[in-house]
């Protein structure tokens, strides 16, 4: 696909990051842009920055992880729109980063992080892909997942569900291709982001908060390590140019979106050698 003015672009998590920088970038390709997103106040000014740049605009607030609220989003946009050419299935949240043994990560910290980076994924694709292959016109799908995806050294759920993220969006571009659909799809695995991923927590339900007694213990190693990530995030990519990356790709049609970064690539190569040879898992220093 590589014509978008006038086209219609949804975007979950759209209210901050990386989510606020593809909606950005549509809007200045000439798209009407929705917004998709949970918290109320950012996601009315991101609606205001957006129409400062003459786009047409939609926001709505919803939880990615609520099976009816994504059929809610969807309804409403091909009630007011007529159909939708670009679906970046974005929202996402890093979790508690870090816990003494997977084994001791919360119940609540795996039903959230799951719920809204893998859940939220699948209700994307469920209630948008059917109408946009129904309508009949070109269009691509693009899923956040992250290199936490394609390796394995930190996180619990947050890499479990990007994994899974990774793999849905395989099964999705191998179903569109074998049926000579018009609409494609993608996979952005972002390394680090200049962005709010690490206080997601400002968006965690109630519900899926453990009590004081049962949070994980932090050792004094978790917590070198979520300063070392915060510093890290802190001098990562800009979103505008991660966007940028995203528009190439849909151009091109690319699936993997990765950055170009050796040691990235160097992770990926382990862990897939460590596979192909029947090797155990390396350790790194992230674990
Ligand atoms: N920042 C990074 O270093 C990085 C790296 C790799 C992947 N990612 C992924 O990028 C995506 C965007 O994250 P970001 O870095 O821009 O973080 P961010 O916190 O700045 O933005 C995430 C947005 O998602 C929204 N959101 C959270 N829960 C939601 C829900 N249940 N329903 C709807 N919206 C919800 C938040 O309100 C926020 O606006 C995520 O999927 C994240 O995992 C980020």
């Amino acid at each position: 696909m590589d014509a978008f003015a006038g086209k219609v672009a949804v975007v979950t998590g759209a209210a901050s990051g990386i989510g606020l920088g593809l909606a950005l970038r549509c809007a200045e390709e000439g798209m009407k842009v929705v917004l998709a997103d949970v918290e109320a106040a950012p996601l009315a000014e991101a609606e205001a920055a957006i129409r400062a740049k003459g786009a047409e605009v939609m926001a709505v607030r919803m939880d990615v992880s609520k099976d009816a609220e994504v059929r809610r989003l969807a309804d409403s946009v091909f009630a007011s729109w007529g159909t939708v050419h670009l679906l970046f299935n974005n929202a996402g949240v890093s979790g508690s980063f870090g816990a003494d043994g997977i084994w001791n990560i919360p119940k609540e910290d795996w039903d959230w992080v799951l719920g809204v980076n893998l859940q939220g994924v699948v209700n994307g694709i469920r209630h948008f892909v059917p109408r946009m292959l129904e309508k009949g016109e070109a269009g691509h799908v693009i899923n956040t997942a992250s290199v936490g995806g394609l390796v394995t050294a930190t996180g619990g759920p947050y890499t479990v569900s990007k994994h899974g993220v990774v793999a849905l969006s395989e099964l999705l571009y191998k179903d569109l291709k074998t049926r000579s659909a018009k609409v494609s799809a993608s996979v952005l695995c972002p390394g680090w982001v200049d962005t709010k991923i690490l206080d997601s927590a400002r968006n965690r339900p109630e519900e899926l908060t453990p009590n004081a007694l049962a949070q994980p213990v932090v050792t004094p190693r978790i917590e070198m390590m979520r300063k070392v990530v915060r510093e890290w995030v802190k001098n990562g990519m800009r979103p505008a140019d991660l966007a940028g990356l995203a528009f190439e790709a849909i151009r091109k049609d690319t699936f993997y979106v990765v950055p170009i970064d050796e040691k990235i690539a160097q992770g990926v190569s382990l862990r897939l050698e460590d596979i192909r040879l029947r090797r155990n898992p390396t350790l790194t220093p992230l674990g």
